[in-house]
């Protein structure tokens, strides 16, 4: 026997009793004559003490300790003279009687510890160190719960955890395919799922009506914060229901989710929110409701005045920034760089100040009166005391640029608590979506997505405005400001799949070489069906009142897509390359 307690679990109930603990030096120092070891395992931390009159050989072991040598230590549990709140097991130590080193270490790059000294590369290189830190095996706790608690509902739900393929034929989510060279397949490729889509909806047509998978995916699009290349989803699929019975359902697990888990309520009902109104309202299609600071269009208020700015563009907007009237010169001028940055694009910004003493001042006083400026502090709902700040520009546009300050203006004024959980789903999203740069209709969520029964005219019309206004039956689930979830009611008659491809402009013999396996599934009596996934990466880290998801994700790859632990990805050999039939045309100019 190793171990006859974890490192985080001897209590003062326990004084007296004689231990063996395992585990990885911590830390260890000398006080007097005395050695104090921490001791740490996954549980938690124990302090080990070898008095000074102990054994000579104990004292001599106990000083050559390193950090993170493994060691068994044997010994009694104490009352410790001076205690830590700060651990689970700080009213206690044990006075050893032997240590046994089960392993020496290097030193480790960086210091292992609730905050580490390491910076972000040197601790992704050495990963299996990092993760003994307690954070990280906090938020991977986290996940494992999360799992166990999704697992558990669905099961209770009748839903059945069915594993599909990882090397399939592309799925199109909209991102990039890893793609696989096949050996006995000379220059044929598999690709790495997007996700399970299409595969869930043919099990809707084999009729398992109700599935789900805790499932990896794996998209090569441009890595952020909260994406990585292969992720995690919840994958859900329900036949013989309609957006009504899916959100009811999905809500309910998000809601024993948080209860179980976090033990927070959430709000009940989810509210809803159409696409047209979170655009209008947020600037964004997952708008952060823990705080107001809504957009109001401010157009017809500020045209006509001589402000040519404001004349030649269709579109201007507004957010009053509570109690920021106060931003002098130096943080206005400082704000308008920031909207001006590439990240969020826009040519200027003009502000309005609501003074404390009643008087207003903005950047454009010379057009506007200050009668006409409290018209627009009303139509913007500002309060004294508010910052107004405005952008212009084509709408949705400037929308979304405003929607991005918004967010930034909440970050500020600390009002995005990751304490608070503030869940909507946005409903009614428009089902397509026209790209200028490539002149045709992308699917918005995807080609297999249902339009409302009551568009079905515009979907079948010709004309390009009416398409725009064709809207689906899609939802997101939104969390704080992030899109955790998304999913649809499926087309499943084979004629207007049919049509979509043709409004997407995928010709017939594509459609059949790309979608063919589907589109002859659905010939075969394919039920009603819709479903939608979860971002399990972005579940846990919300959960965990983080926005990174890197740290939920035991082995992560970083920003640009490697894994700099296991230096991935590599080339690989001359022999492998031949038998995959392949040939590499990097050179030193494209390397
Ligand atoms: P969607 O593409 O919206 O829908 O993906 C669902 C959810 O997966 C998460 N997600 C990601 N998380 C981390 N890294 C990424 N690169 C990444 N990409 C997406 C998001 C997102 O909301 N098949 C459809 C679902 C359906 O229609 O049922 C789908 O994949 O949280």
């Amino acid at each position: 026997m190793y171990r006859s307690n974890t490192c985080g679990e001897l209590r003062i109930s326990d004084v007296g009793k004689k231990v063996t603990l395992a585990g990885w030096v911590q830390r260890s120092r000398k006080l007097g004559g005395m050695t104090f070891i921490d001791l740490r395992d996954r549980y938690g931390i124990t302090q080990l003490v070898v008095e000074a009159d102990a054994d000579a050989a104990l004292v001599e072991t106990a000083t050559a300790l390193g950090r993170e040598f493994v060691i068994q230590a044997t010994g009694t549990v104490v009352e410790r003279a001076s205690k830590n709140s700060k651990i689970d097991t700080g009213d206690i130590e044990i006075r050893l009687e032997a240590i046994n080193i089960l392993n020496k270490s290097l030193t480790p790059p960086f210091t292992i510890e609730e905050q580490s000294d390491g910076g972000e590369d040197i601790r992704a290189k050495y990963r299996y160190l990092d993760l003994r830190r307690a954070p990280l095996k906090r938020a991977l706790e986290l996940r494992h719960r999360i799992a166990h608690e999704v697992r558990n509902f669905l099961d209770s739900k009748g839903f059945l955890e069915i594993e599909t393929p990882y090397l399939i034929k592309s799925t199109p989510e909209g991102a990039r395919d890893f793609v696989v060279p096949s050996r006995m397949n000379p220059g044929q490729f598999y690709a790495l799922p997007q996700s399970p889509q299409t595969f869930k909806q043919l099990l809707m047509v084999a009729g398992y009506d109700r599935y789900f998978q805790i499932v990896r995916c794996f998209r090569d699009e441009d890595l952020r914060a909260d994406r990585q290349p292969e992720f995690t989803q919840i994958d859900c699929e329900m036949s013989f229901v309609e957006q009504e019975d899916v959100l009811n359902l999905f809500e309910d697990m998000m809601r024993t989710l948080f209860k179980n888990v976090l033990d927070v309520n959430i709000a009940n009902p989810i509210p809803r929110m159409s696409w047209y109104d979170a655009m209008d309202r947020y600037g964004s299609d997952k708008p952060d409701i823990r705080f107001g600071m809504e957009i109001h269009e401010i157009t017809s208020l500020v045209q006509g005045h001589g402000f040519g700015v404001f004349d030649s563009v269709p579109y201007v907007g507004a957010i009053a920034v509570p109690g920021a009237a106060a931003y002098t010169r130096k943080q206005t001028d400082e704000l308008t760089e920031w909207v001006k940055r590439p990240q969020v694009g826009a040519k200027g910004l003009v502000y309005i100040k609501l003074n404390e003493d009643g008087s207003t001042k903005s950047s454009v006083d010379k057009f506007y009166s200050e009668d006409e400026l409290r018209k627009i502090a009303a139509g913007v709902e500002a309060n004294t005391g508010d910052l107004i700040l405005v952008l212009c520009g084509e709408k949705r546009k400037a929308q979304t640029q405003l929607g991005v300050l918004r967010v930034e203006m909440g970050g500020r004024l600390g009002l995005r608590d990751p304490k608070v959980f503030a869940p909507l789903w946005i409903v009614d999203f428009p089902l397509l979506e026209w790209s200028e740069e490539d002149g045709r209709f992308y699917a918005m969520h995807h080609p297999f997505t249902a339009p409302k029964p009551e568009h079905l005219d515009w979907f079948y019309s010709d004309k390009k405005e009416d398409l725009e206004r064709v809207c689906a039956n899609a939802y997101d689930f939104v969390l704080n400001g992030n899109e955790l979830g998304g999913g649809s009611i499926r087309i499943h008659e084979a004629a207007v799949q049919e049509r979509m491809f043709q409004v997407l402009g995928i010709g017939k013999e594509e459609a059949e070489y790309k979608f063919g396996f589907i589109i002859n599934a659905f010939k075969f009596g394919a039920p009603p069906h819709g479903g939608l996934a979860f971002g399990f990466d972005r579940t846990c880290a919300l959960f965990g009142g983080q926005e990174t998801i890197r740290d939920y994700i035991a082995f992560p790859k970083n920003n640009q897509g490697r894994d700099v632990m296991i230096d991935a990805p590599s080339k690989i050999d001359d022999v492998q390359m031949d038998e995959l039939f392949l040939a590499s045309t990097v050179n030193e100019e494209n390397a």
